[in-house]
Order: C-alpha cells, then sequence, then structure tokens
C-alpha cells in the first residue's frame, strides 16, 4: 500500500503525519498562528509536509496523495474552505494551492469529518454505523457518521454542531452569531472563564494550579475544579450542562448508537464524561438514550492525522 500525508489544521496547531495502512509512521506539529494571515498558516504547512517527508526519507513521488483536515466548511467538489470562523478563512482554494504546490492529489474535509472518519475506521467507534463525533479544542465541531459514511449535507456544512446556539444572549462567535455552544464550552472559552477568575476570585486556587512559565489552558481548570475549587467548578458543570444539551438534542434528531467525544478537552476523563453524560441522558428522550453510549476518542490528537490520510482513495 502507497503512504498518504494527513494534516490536520486545528485553530491553534497543524498537525501533520505520515500514514501508512491507519498507522502513523511520523508525525510533527507546528503553530497554526492564524492572526498572521493564511500566506504564514500555508508556510507552515508546506514546512510541515517537508519535515515529514525529510524524516522518513520519503519523496513526495512516492506518497498517493495529501488529505487535509480544515476547521471549516468545504467545498467537497472544488476542495476550497468556504468559510472558517477561527483562522478568519474565507473561500480560501486549499486544494488548489497544495496540488500546485506538492503536485499530487489532494482532498480537502472539516477536521472533525476527518477524525470522525479516523475513529470509525480504527478508534472508539470501529465498525459502528451511527455516531455523532464532536471534537472540543480551539472551536466544536463534529463529524456525522450515517449509515456508515460522513454525512456533508447539501454544500458540505452538515455537522457545524459548535455554532448551535445555547443562549441568545451569549458572547459574540467568530461565525458572527451570539451564543454559539462553542463561545461557552470550547477550550478557549474554558479558558477565557478561568482569566476571569484570575483576575476576579481572589479565593480561588486556580493561580496555584498553573505551571510556572505555561499558558493558562482548560485542563487547569479541570484540576483546580477537582481539588474544590468552587468558581471552577462552576465553570466546568455550567460546560458540561450546555454541552449535553446540545448533545441531547443531536440525540433526539439523529439517534445516534454513539457520541464519541474528542479534542484536547476530552482528555479531562471523568470529570468530563461523568457530568456530561448525565445531562445528556437528562435532556434526550430516554427511548433513545438507553441505546446509546458515550465515549471517549481513542486516537486523540492522531485522529485527525489518521483520518485526513484515510481521505485518500
Ligand atoms: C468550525 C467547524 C470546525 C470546528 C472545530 C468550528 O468553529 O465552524 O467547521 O469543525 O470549529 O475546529
Ligand atoms: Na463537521
Ligand atoms: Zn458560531
Amino acid at each position: 500500500a502507497k503512504k498518504r500525508i494527513g494534516i490536520d489544521i486545528g485553530g491553534t496547531n497543524i498537525a501533520c503525519g505520515l500514514v501508512e495502512e491507519g498507522q502513523i509512521l511520523y508525525k510533527t506539529s507546528l503553530a497554526t498562528n492564524a492572526s498572521e494571515g493564511k500566506e504564514s498558516v500555508f508556510n507552515s504547512i508546506f514546512k510541515a509536509v517537508q519535515m515529514v517527508l525529510d524524516n522518513t526519507e520519503t519523496t513526495i513521488k512516492q506518497i498517493a496523495g495529501i488529505g487535509v483536515g480544515v476547521p471549516g466548511m468545504v467545498d467537497m467538489d472544488t476542495g476550497v474552505v468556504k468559510l472558517a470562523p477561527n483562522l478568519y478563512w474565507e473561500y480560501v482554494p486549499v486544494k488548489e494551492i497544495l496540488e500546485k504546490k506538492f503536485k499530487v492529489p489532494v482532498v480537502v474535509d472539516n477536521d472533525a469529518n476527518a477524525a470522525a472518519l479516523g475513529e470509525v475506521l480504527s478508534g472508539a467507534g470501529k465498525g459502528n454505523k451511527d455516531v455523532v463525533c464532536i471534537t472540543i479544542g480551539t472551536g466544536i465541531g463534529a463529524g456525522l457518521i450515517i449509515n456508515g459514511k460522513i454525512h456533508h449535507g447539501k454544500s458540505g456544512g452538515a455537522g457545524e454542531f459548535g455554532h448551535t446556539i445555547v443562549n441568545e444572549k451569549g458572547p459574540l462567535c467568530n461565525c458572527g452569531s451570539r451564543g454559539c455552544l462553542e463561545t461557552l464550552t470550547s477550550a478557549t472559552a474554558i479558558v477565557n472563564k478561568g482569566k476571569d477568575i484570575l483576575q476576579q476570585e481572589s479565593d480561588s486556587i486556580l493561580k496555584d494550579c498553573i505551571v510556572e512559565g505555561q499558558p493558562l489552558g482548560a485542563k487547569e481548570i479541570f484540576l483546580a475544579a477537582q481539588k474544590g475549587d468552587k468558581w471552577c467548578k462552576e465553570v466546568i458543570e455550567e460546560s458540561c450542562k450546555h454541552l449535553g444539551m446540545a448533545l441531547a438534542n443531536v440525540v433526539n434528531l439523529l439517534n445516534p448508537e454513539q457520541i464519541i467525544v474528542g479534542g484536547g478537552v476530552s482528555q479531562a476523563g471523568e470529570a468530563l464524561f461523568r457530568p456530561l453524560k448525565k445531562w445528556v441522558n437528562y435532556y434526550s428522550l430516554d427511548i433513545l438514550n438507553k441505546d446509546l453510549s458515550v465515549d471517549p476518542a481513542e486516537l486523540g490528537n492522531d485522529a485527525g492525522i489518521i483520518g485526513a490520510a484515510g481521505l485518500i482513495k
């Protein structure tokens, strides 16, 4: 079998790997730095691909193709990214740019769709046919596996779960709406709430959970909550409630057999999954949730790379 390159462009990092038969042979990761503009992002992508080739002594001619997952809505016919809110991209011809550069076939799909594909091919959803796989990171995405296949909708935008409105008066989202789920429960949103706690609540122990010289992450807020910090506990409880409510609506809409939760925040383990399952069950129809399992992703950050590589036929 020929090797493929899988690229997962996230709001924070670009992960790139060489994949053979669903296994990553080598991978690397660079900062996305979306605010520096798309030329800068593409330079990082080019660099990451070159690093992967160099470090595996592979030539581009030995590659069957490059699969790319992007955090936005993709026109599947043209490989144009129509809108990627957290990259500030509109109508970026990703397929064309990468094919011109590397002269191999390029397939572009939504990042969460690629991760979902990775999870049903060789992760937590192996063999399952009706799966909703969400990723919680800089934004919140979803890949809908319906009857064993990724569901793209009419124009590539199916599964934009992160923009489900859960509070009409909530914070402004990069998509232009207010109160989207990802403005309340993404890693970015949780960190922003943590920053407010650091500034406003002098009795919070969150400051003691931060490793010196390291930026505040969702991880520290989970840690402080676990140690009993009431402010952080409230943030986690609220986040799980909103996420659970939104997922319950998805359960009622699609009747999936499994919900897989991936992305950085899913690494919080039971501190996330216990309250999340409680709220999913609370808000969804019992007749539907009794057949449902809610599981952590198994491929972790590799799902995006493996899934993207899997886009190449
Ligand atoms: C985008 C989705 C993406 C998700 C996760 C959202 O803001 O609209 O397309 O899947 O972030 O990156
Ligand atoms: Na999606
Ligand atoms: Zn939004």
